[in-house]
C-alpha cells in the first residue's frame, strides 16, 4: 500500500483528505501542524507528503525542505490558496512535485495524487523510452488515445506491402512522422526515406530535381546529375503537399508510377526505379480531384491504402503525454530541469484547439521551457497569442442558453472565482492590487471572496 503523509493546519480539511485517500486505498498518516510532519518524516518513510502551504511556525515550505533533505528523491504535493502563489512557485524550485490551487475539485486531487506516485514509481509493464519514460511507437510516436491506436495498427498492417499510402489530415497532426514509421517497418528500411516537398521546388527545377539531368541538358548543366529517384531507389519516397503538385509534374509522375521507368532531363535512356509513394496532403484531394486541379488517374494510384490523421484536439488524453514528452525533450535540449506542466497551465492548454495540432504544441512548450524559470510549467511562461483568443471565444460560448437551461448563481459565481483569481494572480496576492484590475473597492474584493470560499 502507497504512505501518504497530509499536513493540514485545518481540521476539516485533514479529515477531509483522509477519508477520501483512504477510500482510494492509499495508507494516510496525518499531521496538524509543520512540526510534527518533520518528526514524522525523521521517523518514517513515505511514498508522497501532501502539505498545505500556510500554516503557523513551521510552513509548508518548510516541510518541502524537510522531505527533500531526509530523502532527495521526496514526492512533495502542496495545497496552495492563490494568495501564496507565490511561495508555490517558491517551492516548484525547491523541488516541490506540483500544487494544488485552492479550492480544487475532488478529481483534480486524486488525479495529481495519482500522477505525483506514478512519478515515482514508472510503471513496469510497458516498454518505455528509456530517456522520456514514456511509451514511443515505432521509436518516434507518441499517444495513447484510441484514434492513433487504430493509426498504429494500420502502420503495422500495411507496411509490409509494397502499396502506395495517401496520409491525410490537418497540418501538424504528424503525416510524416507516420510516413517514416512506415518505412522503418517494411523490409525497405535499409534503403532511403525520401522526403520530396511539393510545394518547395520552383516548377522549372522539379524535372531535374526528381530524374536528374544529363551534361549539357540546358545552360549550366556541366555534368551529369543524380535525381531524387536514383537517390531513393529501393526505398520510399515521400511526397509532402502532393497537392502542390502542378499539371505537368503529375503527367510525368504518372508515367513514373505507372511504368516504373524515368528519363534523366536531356538524356534518352529509360531507367528502372523501383519505390514506393508515401503521399501526404492537408487538403481534400478528393475535392481537387472534382475541381480538375488533380488528376483522377494519379490520385487512384497514390490512394492504394488511405491513412487519415485525426486533429490533436479530437485524441482523448494524448495532449499531457505530448506535452510532457516536449517538455522533457527541450528540456534536455536547452539545458534546463524542468519536469513538468502544471496543472494549472494544463488546464489552459486543454482548453484550446490547438489549429496547428501537435507542431503547435511543440513550439509552445519548446517556447514555455525556454522562458521558464522555475522547474515546472506555469501558466505565464506559456505564449499563446491563438490560446488567448480562443479562450475568449470559449468564455463567450458560455453565455449560450439551451432548452435545458443555466443556474444563473452558480455560472455566475464560477466567473467572478476565474477573474478573482486571475486578478490575485496577476497582482502576485496583493488584495489592493487585484481589487483595482477588477474595478472594485478593497472591500468588495474581501466580501466576494469569502462569499466564495476564496479568503
Ligand atoms: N504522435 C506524435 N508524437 C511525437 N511527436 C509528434 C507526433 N505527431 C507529430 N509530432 C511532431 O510534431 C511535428 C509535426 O509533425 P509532422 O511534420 O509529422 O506533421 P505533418 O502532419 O507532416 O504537418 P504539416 O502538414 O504541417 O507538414 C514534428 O516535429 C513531429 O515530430
Ligand atoms: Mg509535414
Amino acid at each position: 500500500m502507497e504512505r501518504i503523509l497530509i499536513v493540514d493546519d485545518e481540521h476539516s480539511m485533514r479529515e477531509f483528505l483522509e477519508i477520501m485517500l483512504t477510500q482510494e486505498g492509499y495508507g494516510v498518516t496525518l499531521a496538524g501542524d509543520g512540526r510534527q510532519a518533520c518528526d514524522l518524516l525523521d521517523r518514517e518513510a513515505f511514498d508522497l507528503v501532501v502539505t498545505d502551504i500556510r500554516m503557523k511556525d513551521v510552513n509548508g515550505l518548510d516541510v518541502l525542505k524537510k522531505a527533500k533533505a531526509v530523502d532527495p528523491n521526496a514526492v512533495v504535493v502542496l495545497i496552495s490558496a492563490f494568495a501564496t502563489a507565490e511561495t508555490a512557485v517558491e517551492a516548484m524550485k525547491e523541488g516541490a512535485y506540483d500544487y494544488i490551487p485552492k479550492p480544487f475539485k475532488v478529481n483534480e486531487f486524486k488525479k495529481i495524487v495519482r500522477e505525483a506516485l506514478a512519478s515515482r514509481q514508472p510503471s513496469p509493464d510497458a516498454p518505455e523510452d528509456a530517456t522520456t519514460g514514456r511509451r514511443k511507437h515505432f521509436d518516434l510516436l507518441v499517444g495513447e488515445s484510441p484514434q492513433m491506436r487504430k493509426v498504429y495498427d494500420f502502420i503495422r498492417r500495411v507496411a509490409a506491402t509494397r502499396s502506395n499510402i495517401l496520409i491525410s489530415g490537418e497540418s501538424g497532426t504528424g503525416k510524416e512522422l507516420v510516413a517514416r514509421a512506415v518505412h522503418r517497418l517494411s523490409d525497405r528500411k535499409e534503403k532511403p526515406f525520401v522526403v520530396i516537398n511539393c510545394a518547395g521546388i520552383p516548377e522549372n527545377l522539379i524535372e531535374s530535381e526528381l530524374f536528374g539531368y544529363k551534361k549539357g541538358a540546358f545552360t549550366g548543366a556541366a555534368a551529369d546529375k543524380e535525381g531524387l529517384f536514383d537517390v531513393a531507389n529501393g526505398g520510399t519516397v515521400f511526397l509532402d503537399e502532393v497537392g502542390e503538385l502542378t499539371p505537368a509534374i503529375q503527367v510525368k509522375l504518372l508515367r513514373v508510377i505507372q511504368e516504373r521507368t524515368y528519363t534523366a532531363v536531356g538524356g534518352t535512356e529509360e531507367k528502372r526505379v523501383d519505390v514506393r509513394f508515401i503521399s501526404a496532403t492537408n487538403k481534400d484531394l478528393e475535392e481537387e480531384v472534382i475541381a480538375k486541379k488533380f488528376r483522377e488517374d494519379l490520385y487512384f494510384r497514390l490512394n492504394v491504402i488511405h491513412i487519415h490523421m485525426p486533429p490533436l484536439r479530437e485524441r482523448e488524453g494524448d495532449l499531457p503525454l505530448l506535452a510532457q514528452h516536449f517538455l522533457e525533450r527541450y528540456s534536455r535540449e536547452l539545458g534546463k530541469d524542468i519536469r513538468k506542466v502544471s496543472a494549472y497551465a494544463m488546464d489552459i492548454l486543454k482548453q484550446y484547439a490547438f489549429p496547428g495540432n501537435v507542431r503547435e504544441l511543440e513550439n509552445i512548450i519548446e517556447r514555455s521551457v525556454a522562458l521558464e524559470t522555475s522547474n515546472i510549467v506555469l501558466p505565464e511562461s506559456l505564449t499563446l497569442s491563438n490560446l488567448q483568443r480562443d479562450r475568449e471565444r470559449m468564455n463567450r460560448r458560455r453565455t449560450d442558453l439551451g432548452p435545458e437551461g443555466i443556474d444563473l448563481e452558480k455560472v455566475l459565481g464560477q466567473m467572478e472565482g476565474e477573474y478573482i483569481i486571475k486578478a490575485m494572480r496577476l497582482a502576485h496576492g496583493k488584495k489592493q492590487r487585484a481589487a483595482e484590475l477588477l474595478g472594485i473597492s478593497m472591500r468588495s474584493l474581501r466580501y466576494r471572496m469569502s462569499k466564495l470560499g476564496l479568503g
